[in-house]
């Protein structure tokens, strides 16, 4: 069972790619080549700190073709996964004490690594087109009356993990004002943005920023597998440069030298493109199918986010069912969900709310988890 999955549970809490997800034959083939290879010793050797140099390669390319960024290979590097970049931009940018900026709800693990580091954790409540500004520019008064300045401000600017929502160009242009204003570095953690379903990609922070300011994540770990650890970080090149020179990266020569050849192999041959493409059908299908399954089956004081890519649909619950007793009684026959609770930096805001993710779990029982769900909250209303 992957991370957390309780077996013969329905666990709706999952962020994980199902299983028949993974392209499981096509990786084989390539490990398989990549190990029969005249230079695999150098893989397994202590690699370049900033990375494969194929990978990145391929990553500038590709990145330059598709969004007209126009990076090169010093505004680049390959990271252990997306959490890696969180928490090595944490450790650079930030001393115990010292405050961050974050969308209220925002992405669980980030709060984590944010806490274990100390940090003061500032958040502004988010609707549907991302966190809204004007609670956001308090935030900062406050803090700068207090003599304080934020850090970073950390975000998921597509297909937003917990809410599924995806924030406008507008929002994202007034941030970067605001982060020239007050000087705060903005961390763009865009993990979903290759699984869109419809519609067209706002332009990322780092482009509309040209590069300023802005640590742009990216990783492997949703459209090809997370066990591959291999993920990448757009920066401009002297930040690059810092993160490269660091301690961490001079001691185990880069991120994963094995896998990233593999990975860059994969790429390299044309797949993981075709992949990926396949993937947008495969997770629109089930996100059609949960909301159809919400729509089908929760009753009315329920509300649910539209998503239109990722992973994720963000549920508001009526007064009469508090997330706490629902996810007791759904436990009990075997459903599991994310409590809105751990997406707050204060928990109780999100005492009626819930994260249902639609990318592990077998249709069927996407289905029936949701019926579940909507049984339980009918019957709390009554
Ligand atoms: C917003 C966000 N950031 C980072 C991650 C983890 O990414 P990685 O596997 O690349 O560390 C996830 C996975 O759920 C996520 O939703």
């Amino acid at each position: 069972m992957p991370q957390g999955v309780v077996a013969g549970s329905i666990p709706l809490f999952a962020g994980h790619p199902s299983p028949d997800l993974l392209p499981i034959d096509g990786l084989q083939r390539i490990i398989r080549s990549a190990w029969d290879a005249p230079n695999v010793a150098r893989f397994l050797n202590y690699g370049d700190e900033q990375g494969d140099r194929q990978l990145i390669e391929f990553l500038v390319e590709r990145l330059n073709r598709a969004e007209g960024l126009g990076i090169c290979g010093e505004n680049l590097m390959i990271i252990g996964g997306s959490t890696w970049g969180v928490g090595m931009a944490t450790q650079q940018l930030t001393a115990p004490g010292d405050a961050v900026l974050v969308d209220a709800p925002s992405y669980r693990d980030a709060l984590h690594i944010f806490r274990d580091h100390r940090l003061e954790i500032c958040a502004a409540p988010i609707d549907d087109e991302g966190i809204i500004i004007a609670d956001l520019e308090r935030c900062l008064r406050k803090l700068a009356a207090d003599g304080v300045a934020p850090r970073f401000y950390y975000v998921v600017p597509n297909f937003q993990n917990p809410s599924g929502i995806t924030m406008s160009r507008e929002r994202r242009l007034a941030i970067i004002e605001l982060s020239r204003q007050y000087d705060f570095v903005i961390v763009e953690d865009d993990v979903y943005s290759d699984l869109r379903f419809e519609g067209a990609a706002p332009p990322s922070f780092f482009d509309l920023a040209r590069g300023e300011n802005v640590l742009r994540l990216g990783t492997f770990s949703k459209t090809l597998a997370p066990g591959l650890r291999i993920g990448w970080l757009i920066a401009s090149p002297d930040r690059i440069a810092g993160f490269v020179e660091s301690g961490m990266l001079r001691m185990g020569g880069g991120a994963n030298p094995f896998t990233a050849a593999v990975v860059a192999d994969y790429c390299h041959s044309g797949v993981w493109e075709a992949h990926v493409q396949w993937l947008r059908g495969q997770y629109r299908r089930r996100r059609d199918i949960a909301l159809k399954a919400l729509e089908a089956s929760m009753p009315s004081g329920v509300t649910w986010t539209q998503p239109r890519g990722g992973y994720f649909i963000w549920l508001r619950l009526p007064s009469s069912a508090p997330v706490d007793a629902l996810e007791e009684q759904a436990q009990e026959q075997g459903v599991y969900f994310a409590s809105g609770k751990g997406f707050y930096v204060n928990p109780a805001d999100g005492a009626h709310h819930l994260r249902l993710s639609f990318s592990f779990v077998p249709l069927p029982d996407l289905r029936k988890g949701i019926e579940i769900l909507g049984n339980l909250i009918a019957r709390m209303a009554e």
